[in-house]
């Protein structure tokens, strides 16, 4: 991906989109989904896969540790082979390239006793510090030291603890599940999140042969066991409810219909709710949902907040929408105080938003006009190809490379419902 010259996206304001769009599978899945897979000795099948540069990633930094790991991105399948003889140390130049990566924190420490990670990167909004995965792993005995950008933990075996997060983090609740798969006795996490890509680990883990109770609720009840109990597995990804929401802002800003195969509406119940109150008929389907624009959004009031609650990750996409709505909106970020970037971006494109703090109020204008934006992360990518297909004339998107991260062929699937939208060379 590296050694490919940089891609711009251009995209033409579009009239309504109609058809179909196949969701793919959850990145904030199927990257801990494959971290976890160092745990047990054999193969692990995950499919729904998508077909997205952090994916690759991730299969390098598992290479490195020391399984075997086959993508066949055609099939959306990831298969990895855990032979055992694992290095459990994570190099920095890959470890920096994503957030997810300190999901091998967990699955390492407890398996081999030892880690030696860098400090994580992944998207530039804010800091990200992981005090909380650090505390939960210190008090199932773990000890850290730490040496420049590098953190090393250590621990003989670990054993169960009652642990109560503060806050309900992903990440946190993630490190500690996987850690204490492994651990000698129960652990208990108390607020713990409840994503359903939680549950999905959590589902994961279970395959394999680990006792995990609670996911879905904030109380996780894990009973640790031997390591010779664990086994490969097959595995389908969860559905991804972040790229359903792109495919839904860009049928909003258009006023177009689209059904969206295999989202999943019980994952994404408020902000759905959020969308019917700017105006989106939204109708569950078998296999999928129904997605209807109305003539014009309706503005509305947003604050993020931890799952059940509306996601950070729509933020960028709903503030997008607002630009064009009825009315004014005010959306409010409690998760990452720095997560606004875009905003000046949208604002190029003639957007009347204003930020102060932690709030962004949006003042529906008639039309956006297209220009030069960048794409500062991958939500915030993707909200200006959504602003693009709203803006009057053309847009040009430069830093694909944080929206390849994250989107399974956005452009295609964009293309294929009527958008005017191409990858060009800049
Ligand atoms: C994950 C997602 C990200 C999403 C976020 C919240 C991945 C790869 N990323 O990130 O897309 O926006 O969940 O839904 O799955 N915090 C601390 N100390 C910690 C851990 C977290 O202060 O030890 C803070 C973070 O800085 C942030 C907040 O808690 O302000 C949320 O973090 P967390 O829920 O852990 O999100 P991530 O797992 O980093």
């Amino acid at each position: 991906m590296s050694s490919e010259p940089e891609r711009c996206i251009r995209v033409h304001h579009a009239e309504p989109l109609e058809g179909e769009v196949l969701v793919p599978g959850a990145k904030n899945s199927v990257l801990k989904l494959m971290a976890a897979s160092l745990l047990a000795e054999g193969t692990f099948e995950i499919t729904n896969v998508p077909g997205i540069a952090d994916v690759g990633i991730m299969a390098e930094l598992l290479r490195a540790i020391g399984v075997t790991v086959t993508e066949t991105p055609d099939y959306g399948v990831v298969t990895i082979v855990n032979g055992g003889d694992l290095t459990p140390v994570a190099p920095l130049e890959l470890v920096d390239r994503i957030r997810a990566s300190i999901n091998v924190l967990g699955p390492l420490l407890t398996r081999c006793g030892e880690v030696t990670i860098a400090m994580p990167g992944g998207d530039d909004f804010g800091s990200r510090p992981i005090d909380m995965h650090i505390a939960g792993l210190e008090a199932m005995g773990a000890q850290f030291e730490f040496d420049g950008g590098t953190v090393i933990a250590r621990a003989e075996r670990l054993h169960g603890a009652e642990i109560t997060f503060d806050f309900p983090s992903v990440g946190a609740t993630e490190n500690i599940v996987t850690a204490a798969v492994l651990a000698d006795g129960i652990t208990i996490i108390h607020n713990a999140a409840r994503e359903p890509e939680i549950i999905d680990l959590c589902e994961y883990l279970n395959e394999m042969g680990a006792r995990v109770g609670g996911a879905g609720t904030s109380t996780l009840r894990i009973e640790g066991v031997e390591r010779g109990s664990l086994h490969g597995c097959e595995h389908e990804t969860v559905p991804d409810r972040i790229q359903a929401a792109t495919y839904i802002a860009a049928c909003a800003v258009t006023g177009g219909r689209l059904d969206l195969l295999n989202a999943q509406s019980k994952h994404m119940e408020m902000v759905l709710s959020r969308l019917g109150d700017m105006g989106m008929e939204i109708d569950q389907l078998p296999y999928g949902m129904r997605v209807a624009a109305p003539e014009r959004l309706r503005s509305a009031d947003v604050a993020t907040l931890p799952y059940p609650g509306i996601a950070t990750d729509y933020k960028p996409l709903i503030i997008t929408m607002l630009t064009v709505a009825d009315g004014v909106g005010v959306v409010t970020e409690n998760l990452y105080p720095g997560r606004f970037a875009y905003v000046e971006e949208l604002q190029r494109l003639g957007a009347d938003i204003k930020t102060d703090g932690h709030h962004a109020l949006i003042r529906g204008v008639d039309h956006l006009v297209g220009t030069s934006v960048v794409a500062h992360d991958i939500r915030a990518g993707a909200a200006m190809v959504v602003a693009g297909l709203a803006a009057e004339g053309t847009t040009t998107i430069t830093g694909v490379h944080h929206i390849d991260r994250g989107y399974d062929d956005l452009v295609g699937r964009l293309r294929n419902v009527g958008a005017e939208i191409e990858r060009v060379g800049c």
